[in-house]
């Protein structure tokens, strides 16, 4: 593992423009009992393996699209990291040029990037719920947790039987904000559905962990937390400094503005970019967020769902659950994630509220980074200098924590 981050550092100054080309075109289609799997491998700025596509149901016409990115090391032995973005009813896509995938759209145009995660993982972005982003549907549209698990399950299940080669390896399911709220109904789906896998004709998922970022877990603590958070002079005294305090405000209003998403929708949108990923053109206009979206899962109240027990039942499979938070950033911050894991019922409670922070040192960046809180199965990581898109703000340090967290390999001493 020391290897590959090593790789990652000196991938930073070796890199070049030689970009070797992919071919283009459909790589393979099975048809299978009410699903469709369509996939392209398209060319990017830089030459790792990536195939993008979409999965159809043919009952519910909808329409699910992915991006896959293959591990550049160890493809076969590396696990897969479902990875899927916040905020309800924006794309999981527009992640891949903004925080982890190979190119990321910048203002000066495209640029590889160097912490890219497919240097320790391969990596499955899916557009949920259907609507969101290139996904989209003719039929059924939805508007609660409960069918987006149902959704990504099949689409898991179609998926691992088209990419056999990578059905065994762990898997780990990584939300941010939001998709931190479906996350945990994935998991103890895919952890009920296992048990009778082979009786009903599934492959088994090799759930390994759940990692939740900056999550939206428990709607009364992060609600709570907000006045704990902000620096106003209530009953709460100030956590921070008066210079602290205006940076974190200042972070909170760019949390909507960080200025490179415009440009991705803009890349995004361009003829050319759909064409090389295989885009529908019924799946209209690419929006990083779809109002209509959020709006049935806001009438469906949704997001008053606190998803604590379904964390409990993961802990309580032995399935690991990692929780972090930018230390900066406003929306369910980490005051709130504080909250409501001193309060999650499991076996290792009390032994995690008695477990001091430790110092995280990044390898990749030679830094302190953040903090660390672990008790058996469970960690809570306070990573520094980081807003609502942490991955963002800290690339070095985040692919570090990611890749020490797949690996199972310690944060803090
Ligand atoms: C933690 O998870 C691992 C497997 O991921 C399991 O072997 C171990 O028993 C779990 N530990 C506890 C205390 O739950
Ligand atoms: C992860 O590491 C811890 C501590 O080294 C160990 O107890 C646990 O069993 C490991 N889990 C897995 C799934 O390897």
């Amino acid at each position: 593992m020391i290897i590959a981050l090593i790789f990652i550092l000196l991938f930073q100054y070796v890199y070049n423009d030689d970009h070797l080309q992919f071919g283009f075109g459909t790589v393979a289609t099975a048809s299978f009992k009410n699903y469709h799997i369509r996939v392209k491998q398209p060319i990017s700025c830089e030459n790792s393996v990536q195939y993008s596509g979409y999965i159809d149901n043919l009952v519910t016409n909808e329409h699910v699209f992915f991006i896959f990115l293959e591990s550049r090391f160890a493809p076969k032995t590396d696990p897969v990291i479902l990875s899927l973005n916040g905020q309800l009813g924006c794309s999981s896509i527009t992640n891949v040029w903004f925080e982890t995938g190979l190119c990321l759209v910048k203002k000066a145009g495209i640029e590889t990037n160097p912490f890219s995660f497919n240097n320790i993982a391969n990596i499955l972005y899916v557009d949920q719920p259907t609507g969101v982003g290139y996904s989209y549907s003719s039929g059924k549209k939805p508007s609660t947790c409960a069918q987006v698990t149902e959704t990504i399950y099949w689409f898991l299940q179609s998926f691992f039987t088209e990419f056999k080669q990578f059905a065994r390896n762990d898997f780990h399911i990584a939300g941010t904000s939001y998709a931190s709220h479906f996350v945990p109904s994935l998991a103890t789906h895919i952890i009920r559905e296992n048990r009778y896998a082979s009786s009903s004709n599934k492959l088994p998922i090799q759930l390994a962990s759940i990692i939740l970022g900056n999550g939206y877990i428990n709607p009364r603590a992060h609600k709570l937390s907000y006045a704990e958070y902000s620096c106003d002079d209530n009953k709460y005294k100030p956590i921070y400094d008066k210079v602290t305090c205006q940076k974190m405000k200042t972070n909170r209003r760019q949390y909507s503005c960080y200025s490179e998403i415009q440009d991705i929708v803009n890349y995004a949108n361009s003829q050319e970019m759909k064409t090389e990923y295989g885009i529908d053109s019924e799946a209209g206009e690419f929006q990083n967020c779809n109002s209509h979206v959020k709006a049935r899962f806001d009438m469906t109240k949704d997001s008053l769902v606190n998803t604590m027990d379904q964390i409990e039942k993961v802990l309580a499979t032995n399935i690991r659950v990692l929780v972090y938070a930018g230390d900066m950033n406003w929306y369910n911050n980490w005051y709130g994630q504080t909250d409501w894991l001193s309060k999650l019922d499991w076996i290792g409670q009390v032994g995690f509220n008695d477990a001091k922070d430790k110092d995280w040192f990044s390898y990749v960046s030679g830094q302190k980074a953040g903090t660390v809180k672990s008790f058996l199965n469970l960690s809570f990581v306070k990573v520094f200098n980081a807003g609502y898109y942490s991955i963002y703000d800290q690339p070095a340090n985040m692919i570090d924590l990611y890749s020490r967290w797949v690996m199972n390999v310690s944060l803090g001493y």
